[in-house]
């Protein structure tokens, strides 16, 4: 199995202290993974010589046999990605994670399309989501300030009925989030009276195959009262995707049984693997940054950590109408929860965030603040 471990270009650039450490942890967990694929092949393998012996074998020793339908064993496709990964990955224009400003006005309107379409998921893989035009998964990042009417345009380009579940909003579901026919529109209008960082995503059913095809995003509802000021606001929505095949030489699709076993192929932030390895966030030495979490899922929480720093303030499940905790080290994001975090880093260097929960780095849910310009990283 060709790899591309998710670890390979952060680890290759760091030199020692807290970096080196998570490094060597990121090693451990790379090679719990290869030993795990190893077991996958030969389980393969053995499928091919007699597959319902095998069936009948390798069931107890899954922890996935949910159901008797299932197709046993399960394969597992991480970090199989394109032998020229480090060039796709350079090549990818990477989610742009910076909050946007809040329009101006009391009524905000938000438009989105849904559609059927292909997308990077990590370098060479693709994967058939059912998605956001312009934008892919996860969706447009809406922000808006507490107090401010949101009049959301849902239109489904797609060939299912979808419809959209925003967290933000207070609002009977059955009206507001109900599915909405292909090819046509629906409108409703919610008060953003809550602030935080809230999920959308579609909740037409079965929710778990519309979120693991990639219909899920933020929203930011900024508080009246505003927070302290930061100098950079970048918005993370983690997810996993749990795929039929390798996505390599075809896109792949939703592999149901591995959704509901939550044996995840790839875990992103924003929506590609690694992307903020190869394309840092950005902060100078004495800044502060604040990173708004996600965990849109479908099923896996996101233990948010920030390697080489604590948080200065965390607003823990996004509830900002406390004060922020102070000196935390890690937050765990529920699946369908958020959390906002500030890190002020004075020393120059590459600071990687992670969900520490390790499978998630190896499989690609990790990315680097990089805090001025340290030496031996590329510049771009
Ligand atoms: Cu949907
Ligand atoms: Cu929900």
């Amino acid at each position: 199995m060709s790899s591309y471990p998710a670890t390979e270009p952060y680890r290759s650039r760091d030199h020692g202290g807290f970096a080196g450490v998570a490094a060597l942890l990121l090693g451990l967990a790379l090679g719990a993974v290869v030993i795990v694929s190893v077991f996958l092949v030969k389980a393969a393998d053995d499928a091919r010589d007699d597959a319902a012996a095998v069936t009948k074998q390798a069931a107890p020793a899954s922890a996935h046999d949910h159901t008797a339908h299932q197709p046993l064993p399960l394969t597992s496709f991480a970090g199989k990605a394109a032998p020229n990964a480090e060039a796709l990955a350079e090549a990818h224009n990477a989610y742009p994670a910076a909050l946007p400003a809040v329009p101006a006005g009391n009524l905000v309107h938000v438009n989105m399309t849904l559609k059927d379409m292909t997308v990077e998921i990590a370098p060479g893989v693709k994967y058939n989501t059912w998605a956001f035009d312009g934008h892919g998964a996860p969706g447009p990042i809406v922000h808006v300030r507490q107090g401010q009417t949101v009049e959301m345009t849902l239109k489904n380009g797609g060939s299912i009925p979808h419809s959209i579940d925003f967290h933000a909003a207070r609002i009977a579901p059955n009206v507001a989030f109900r599915d909405t026919q292909p090819g046509e529109s629906f409108t409703f209008r919610f008060k953003a009276g809550d602030p935080g960082v809230y999920m959308y995503h579609c909740g037409t059913k079965p929710v778990l195959a519309h979120i693991a095809n990639g219909m899920y995003g933020a929203i930011v509802v900024s508080p009246r009262k505003a927070l302290p000021k930061v100098d950079h606001e970048y918005v993370l929505v983690a997810s996993e995707w749990y795929m039929n095949t390798d996505g390599l030489s075809q896109p792949a699709s939703l592999s149901m049984e591995k959704a509901r076993a939550m044996m995840p192929d790839w875990t992103t932030f924003n929506g590609y693997a690694n992307q903020y390895v190869t394309h840092p966030l950005t902060a100078k030495p004495g800044e502060t940054t604040r990173f708004y979490v996600v965990a849109a899922g479908p099923t896996l929480e996101t233990a948010f950590h920030v390697v080489g720093t604590i948080f200065n303030r965390a607003w823990v499940n996004a509830d900002v109408t406390n004060p922020p905790q102070k000196g935390i080290q890690t937050v765990s994001v529920a699946p369908g929860g958020g959390g906002i975090f500030d890190v002020k880093i004075d020393e120059e260097g590459l600071y990687p965030f992670v969900s520490h929960a390790f499978a998630h780095v190896d499989l690609g849910q990790v990315g680097l603040l990089k805090v001025g310009n340290p030496k031996g990283h590329m510049s771009h």
